[in-house]
């Protein structure tokens, strides 16, 4: 045969996957192809595919006779935004993607180059695990992933994007890497599916109900991002790109904008509510800074005590971490301070200026918590912020009471840039509490309690219940009306931008896991 027609008709195989019939099937339920998914991934024509000749070598349960060009996974590079990314996309119409030698070979390939060169790695997960009739071959296969996953940890950003199942150990390379996405009804995640939860304990539970994107997105946390649709989820892995550096040696991207740096934030001078134990949304106070009013949340549904998630100032990428009053009053509880440990790690692997809006009133008190281990979870928080040497900018709106005041990026631990809005109360608690412990004996004795009571809560709030406490003593740098704030935000991140500094030499440290 001619050689380019050869080279055609090989071409054309492998494009097809594992055929007409599976495609169809696959559409049916409402899922993308492989190639389809990079199509939308990708800025288009950029795509390089690489190893689209490979077949496995197995032989045995009539391998022998079935060897697809691809082995079930397509990878390569291409770019997003104009920047290059690496990719592998499993194609479920070839063994149910499921992953043999070669098809961690493959993987492990884009892996080392995205390494190499410095480039984000996107993962498209849709496989039924280890190729079943490969056995410890398969295993050895992802464990060779596991191990490039953890070494690629911090070097390059990592996303693993969920499309159909994700089952038992194959589950561990999309945990280890910085962010999970899910699509609505059609991906799940479950190192035990739901027979076996039923056989060692008796539940009855869906897989969706299991291992769903709802469930993981409110439930586990495994989940960053979840969307009703695959088109969706592939654009919004292109807009987290955006924010990213490509390496934790490439310079952030700068994000064109047409947003006044300068520009004031009125709305905001009205945000606080007299009553302090009123609430107000955190999200107005992001999106009124940010520019554009553009915020890109991560964990929107999970904790929702603390918001975190990217946006940008003056064009300069950042990740911001701000309490919510809304929710449990802001409260910092084990859930919230491992999301937010865990985004501001990955910001400062990455050299994303942090912003952290506080508005605090301490840690959530209670049993449940304490049993759970609220003082080792809460602890991640607190060394996630100590450790982190990327500009440190802080904002008090309101309450940083207690142990919380220290956690929030304190001037204490290196906050580089720290601010109260002079609505702030920055304080050990709030007066209702103060008065109670110290002037219990008082209370008791006193006539008319209630009125005593509300004239030491006068007289706390008078001596703690602002600002000025810690502007005297310059642990915070200025008092600002809360209107100034994005245009002091600004240019504290431009005079940042050449910040340099660095912990003690270690082989790493040890956070509280
Ligand atoms: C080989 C597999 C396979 C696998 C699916 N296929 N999973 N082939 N190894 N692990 C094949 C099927 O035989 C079928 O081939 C085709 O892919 C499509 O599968 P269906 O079952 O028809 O599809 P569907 O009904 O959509 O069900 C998908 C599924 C199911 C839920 C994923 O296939 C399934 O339960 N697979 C096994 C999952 C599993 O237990 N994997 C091992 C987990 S342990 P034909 O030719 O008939 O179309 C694991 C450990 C990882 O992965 C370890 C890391 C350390």
């Amino acid at each position: 045969m001619d050689r380019f027609a050869q080279l055609e008709e090989y071409r054309q195989q492998a494009l097809l996957g594992g055929g007409a019939e599976r495609i169809a099937e696959q559409h049916r339920k409402g899922k993308l192809t492989a190639r389809e998914r990079l199509d939308v991934l990708l800025d288009p024509g950029s795509f390089e595919e690489f190893d689209m000749f490979v077949r496995h070598r197995s032989s045995g349960f009539g391998l022998e006779r079935q060897r697809p060009f691809g082995d079930g996974v397509v990878t390569g590079v291409g770019t997003i935004g104009g920047r290059t990314v690496c990719v592998f996309s499993q194609d479920f119409t070839v063994f149910g993607g499921s992953l043999s030698e070669a098809h961690a070979e493959k993987i492990c390939k884009v892996m080392d180059l995205a390494l190499k060169i410095g480039a984000p790695l996107i993962g498209i997960n849709d496989s039924g695990g280890a190729r079943i009739q490969e056995g410890v071959v398969s295993l050895g296969g992802y464990a060779d992933i596991f191990l490039r996953n953890t070494l690629a940890s911090g070097v390059i950003p990592q996303i693993s994007v969920i499309m159909g199942p994700c089952a038992g150990g194959a589950v561990y390379s999309p945990a280890i890497t910085d962010f999970v996405f899910m699509v609505r009804g059609s991906s799940y995640m479950f190192v035990t599916g739901p027979n076996v939860v039923k056989t060692v304990t008796h539940e009855d539970v869906t897989f969706d109900e299991l291992g769903g994107a709802e469930t993981h997105a409110t439930k586990s946390g495994v989940a960053h991002f979840v969307f009703d649709n695959e088109v969706d989820t592939l654009l919004s892995v292109r807009k987290l790109v955006g924010f990213l550096p490509s390496s934790n040696a490439s310079p952030l991207p700068s994000v064109p904008t047409r947003d006044d740096p300068e520009r004031l934030c009125p709305r905001l001078d009205r945000i606080i509510p007299a009553d302090p134990s009123q609430p107000y949304d955190m999200h107005e106070v992001i999106t009124e800074i940010a520019d554009e009013g553009d915020f890109f949340e991560v964990h929107a549904d999970y904790a929702p005590n603390i918001i975190v998630g990217f946006a940008t100032l003056g064009g300069m990428p950042v990740g911001i971490v701000a309490n919510q009053p809304n929710a449990l009053a802001g409260v910092l509880d084990i859930n919230s301070s491992v999301k937010a440990a865990r985004f501001v790690r990955f910001c400062d692997c990455f050299n994303i200026p942090l912003v952290v809006l506080v508005d605090v009133p301490g840690f959530l008190p209670g049993t449940d918590q304490e049993w759970n281990g609220i003082i080792r979870h809460g602890a991640k928080l607190l060394y996630a912020f100590c450790e982190a040497t990327v500009p440190k900018l802080t904002v008090i709106t309101r309450k940083a009471y207690g142990g919380a005041y220290d956690v929030m990026n304190s001037k204490h631990i290196r906050g580089d840039y720290n601010l109260a809005w002079v609505t702030a109360e920055i304080a050990v608690m709030g007066a209702k509490g103060a008065v109670e412990i110290l002037f219990r004996k008082e209370l008791e004795r006193a006539e008319n309690k209630e009125e005593r009571a509300r004239q030491l809560e006068e007289e706390y709030n008078n001596q703690f219940a602002h600002p000025y406490r810690a502007a005297e003593r310059g642990y915070v740098d200025d008092v600002i009306i809360p209107s100034h704030t994005r245009r002091r935000l600004v240019r504290a991140l431009k005079r940042l931008s050449s910040k340099r500094d660095a912990n003690p030499l270690k082989k790493h440290g040890n956070i509280p896991l």
